[in-house]
C-alpha cells in the first residue's frame, strides 16, 4: 500500500468504530460495533450507557480493524500497531462522555507510538463519507446532512470551505422519525421501522403539515409535524378507532421528504452547485433517496449517494478527513479535548 497508514476512531454517539486508510484513500478496514440494542429498551441513546459501552468495545474494534487491514494488504494479521503513521479521532460534535473515550484512546495510541495525532469534526466526516462510494466526488456541492442529531444544508465550495445554508430550529429529522416511531410503539431506532411500514401505506392518506415551506430561508422545523402526528395517533386511540400505522408512516415520511426536496431545490438554485449529496443515518431512507434522484434528474444536477453502510456513523469517513489533514500537516496537540458542540 502507498503510505501513510492512518487508524481512525469514531465514538461520538452509539457506534464504536475504527477504520484504516492508506495514502490513496482506500479503506483497508472499516469496523463498526453498534450499541443500538443496549439503548433500544430505553427508547433512545442513554449517554452514560454509550460511554461505558465505548470503553468495553474500543480495544476490540481497533484490533478488528488491524486484522482487516492486514488481510486487505495480504499480510499476516493483525497489522502491527507500529506500522501506523498517524492516529485520528472524532473530537466533536456529539455526546461528550462518548467522544472522550475515543479521544483518550487515540491520544494514548499516538503518544505510545510517537506518531501524529489528528482530530476530525464528525459533520465534516459525513461530507467525506460521499467519497467512500464515489472516490472522484469533489466539491462544489450542496450536501444535506440528516441524522438523529443534525439537519443541515451545507454548501461545500471546496474541501474545508463549508457554509451552512440552513438547519433545523428544533428537532432533527432522525429525531422526528424516532419520536413518531415511539408514539406508534415501533421501537428504537424509528427510521428503519417507519420506512418499512410506509412502504405499505398511502402517502396522501393524512395531510400532515409541511413546515417552513414559505419561510424564505433554508431552515427546517420538525417539531410541529411530530406533534401533529402524535396528536392524530392519540385522537384515534381516544375515540376508539384503529391507528392506520402504515398510512401514518407513509404520510409522515412524505411530509418530511416534501420539505427536504423543496429546500434542496432552493439551495441548488441559489448556489448553482453542479452536485448534490447526502449524509447521515436518514440518508438511508429509500423514499428520500428516490425523491432526490428525481429532483436531480429534473435539474440536471449530479447526485452522489453514500453507500447505505456509510450513511450512519462510521470511522471510514473520519479516516478520509484525517488523510487530508495528514497531507496538509495539520496535527493536533495531545492536550486537544473532546467537545460536545461544534459547527462545521
Ligand atoms: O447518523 P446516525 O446513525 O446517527 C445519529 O445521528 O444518531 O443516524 C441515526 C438516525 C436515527 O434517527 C434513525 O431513526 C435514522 O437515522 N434512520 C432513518 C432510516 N434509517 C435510519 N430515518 C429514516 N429512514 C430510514 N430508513
Amino acid at each position: 500500500a502507498e503510505g501513510p497508514l492512518i487508524l481512525a476512531i469514531e465514538s461520538s454517539c452509539d457506534e464504536t468504530a475504527a477504520a484504516v486508510t492508506d495514502g490513496t484513500g482506500r479503506l483497508l478496514a472499516d469496523v463498526i460495533a453498534s450499541q443500538v440494542d443496549f439503548h433500544a429498551r430505553f427508547g433512545g441513546v442513554v449517554p452514560e450507557i454509550a460511554s461505558r459501552k465505548h470503553i468495553e468495545a474500543i480495544c476490540g474494534v481497533c484490533d478488528a480493524a488491524l486484522e482487516e487491514a492486514a488481510a486487505a494488504l495480504g499480510q499476516p494479521a493483525p497489522l502491527p500497531w507500529n506500522r501506523l503513521d498517524a492516529v485520528a479521532v472524532t473530537y466533536a460534535p456529539g455526546l461528550v462522555g462518548a467522544l472522550v473515550v475515543g479521544v483518550a484512546f487515540a491520544k494514548g495510541a499516538a503518544w505510545a507510538l510517537d506518531i501524529p495525532f489528528i482530530v476530525a469534526n464528525h459533520l465534516e466526516g459525513h461530507l467525506y463519507a460521499n467519497k467512500i462510494g464515489a472516490p472522484d466526488f469533489a466539491p462544489p456541492a450542496v450536501v444535506s446532512l440528516v441524522s438523529g442529531g443534525n439537519t443541515l444544508l451545507v454548501h461545500m465550495a471546496d474541501w474545508g470551505r463549508y457554509q451552512v445554508l440552513g438547519s433545523t430550529i428544533d428537532d432533527a429529522v432522525g429525531e422526528a422519525f424516532d419520536k413518531v416511531a415511539k408514539a406508534l410503539g415501533l421501537g428504537y431506532p424509528g427510521g428503519p421501522a417507519i420506512s418499512r411500514f410506509a412502504a405499505q401505506g398511502n402517502p396522501a392518506a393524512i395531510d400532515f403539515p409541511r413546515a417552513m415551506m414559505r419561510s424564505g430561508n433554508l431552515d427546517f422545523s420538525l417539531s410541529g409535524l411530530k406533534t401533529a402526528v402524535v396528536n392524530y395517533v392519540n385522537q384515534q386511540r381516544q375515540t376508539g378507532q384503529a391507528v392506520p400505522v402504515a398510512d401514518v408512516c407513509a404520510s409522515f415520511q412524505q411530509a418530511v421528504v416534501d420539505v427536504q426536496i423543496a429546500k434542496a431545490r432552493t439551495a441548488l438554485q441559489q448556489t448553482g452547485a453542479p452536485t448534490f449529496c447526502l449524509g447521515g443515518g436518514v440518508a438511508a431512507n429509500p423514499v428520500l433517496r428516490e425523491a432526490y434522484q428525481q429532483l436531480c434528474a429534473e435539474m440536471g444536477v449530479q447526485l452522489v449517494l453514500p453507500p447505505l453502510s456509510s450513511c450512519g456513523d462510521n470511522a471510514g469517513m473520519i479516516a478520509l478527513v484525517a488523510l487530508d489533514r495528514y497531507r496538509a500537516g495539520k496535527f493536533a496537540p495531545l492536550d486537544a479535548d473532546a467537545a460536545a458542540g461544534a459547527n462545521l
